[in-house]
Formats: structure tokens, sequence, C-alpha cells
């Protein structure tokens, strides 16, 4: 799968089938989030992998979304260290960027993601859950597995409609 075909055909993946994903696909999910560009390449990412049933469980209880945790067999919190980072808006770009490539390895490894973010809402229950300190920002969760059912469709508007001007 070319670079720009996986981009524009990834999609949120919220169902998943009864299997497990391999722990080395887990990890090169996580070593494509640090290939992200980072400001300064201070690289503020850190990650919890989540594949314990009753973890999972209360994990979903912080989100409305609860039901794609649960479901899911590897969940992965991505936290942004506050400690190196060095300017709010930069490093929390950072942190989209590192997601992103996240949900495009999982897609060019034939799996599927979700980026969850309502769970931002308890982002301090979720911390302490994954008994993490102050410093450790929640950013999001990827709840990621085998996709259960037929890629979901989505809508893009059209480029024209965004591009503000040329000059
Ligand atoms: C910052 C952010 C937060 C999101 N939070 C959620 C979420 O909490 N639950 C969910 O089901 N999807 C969530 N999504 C996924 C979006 O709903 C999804 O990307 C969008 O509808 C476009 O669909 P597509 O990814 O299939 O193209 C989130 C996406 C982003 C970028």
């Amino acid at each position: 799968m070319g670079l720009l075909e996986g981009i524009s055909t990834r999609r949120s993946i919220r169902e998943f089938v009864d299997q497990p994903v391999e722990r080395e696909q887990v990890l090169q999910i996580i070593k494509a989030g640090t290939w992200a560009p980072s400001g300064l390449n201070n690289q503020p990412w850190r990650f919890v992998i989540v594949q314990n049933a009753d973890v999972k469980k209360e994990l979903g209880k912080q989100t409305k979304y609860g039901f794609v945790i649960e479901r899911a067999p590897v969940c992965i919190a991505v936290f942004v260290d506050r400690t190196v980072m060095y300017n709010d808006v930069k490093d929390h770009q950072a942190m989209g960027a590192c997601i992103q490539n996240m949900l495009l390895a999982t897609h060019a490894l034939g799996l599927g993601a979700v980026w969850l973010g309502e769970i931002l809402k308890n982002a301090e229950a979720v911390r302490t859950l994954l008994g993490l300190p102050n410093e450790m920002e929640l950013m999001a969760v990827v709840a990621l597995g085998h996709p259960k059912t037929q890629k979901p469709s989505s809508n893009r508007k059209a480029v024209s409609e965004v591009l503000l001007k040329e000059l």
C-alpha cells in the first residue's frame, strides 16, 4: 500500500473480531508513532499498552465509547510527558502527528483502529488508573484490533471548499 493510498483509505474502526494482535505489531505501531516529527525533536510521547480485560473494563468506564475499548484486544493510551515539553501548542501538535502515524501504521498492517478523544474529559482518572505521575497528560486512547465490519464509509470536504486563497 502506498502512503497516499493509505492516508485516504484509513477509516476509524470501532468493531473488532475476537483475535489477538501480535505483540510485535503493537510495538511496530508505537514505533511508527515515535517517527512523527516533534519540535526540537523532543519526542514528548509516552505510551501504555492495555490488554488486560479488567483494566480495559475500568478504562472503558471513563468514556461513553467504553464499548469500543472493551471489545478491542489492544488499547494504547498515549500521553505527553510535560517534563520535556517546551511549547504547549507545538508539543500538542507533535502528539497529533504521533497518533496519526499510529493509525496509519495500524492500517498498513491490515489492522483497524480508532482515535478516542472523548475520554479526555476523565484524563486524570485514566492517569491514576494506569498508575502514572502528574506529568503524564493523556492525549488519546487508540483502540485497535482485527476489523470486524466492512470498512465504514467517510467523507471529506472538497479541496475547493477548504482552500481559502491562492496568491
Ligand atoms: C481528536 C479526535 C478525537 C476523536 N475522538 C473519538 C471518540 O472519542 N470516539 C470515536 O468513536 N471516534 C473519535 N474520533 C474519530 C473520528 O470520529 C473520526 O476520525 C471521524 O469521524 C472521521 O472518520 P474516519 O476516521 O473514519 O475518516 C476522534 C478523532 C479525533 C481526531
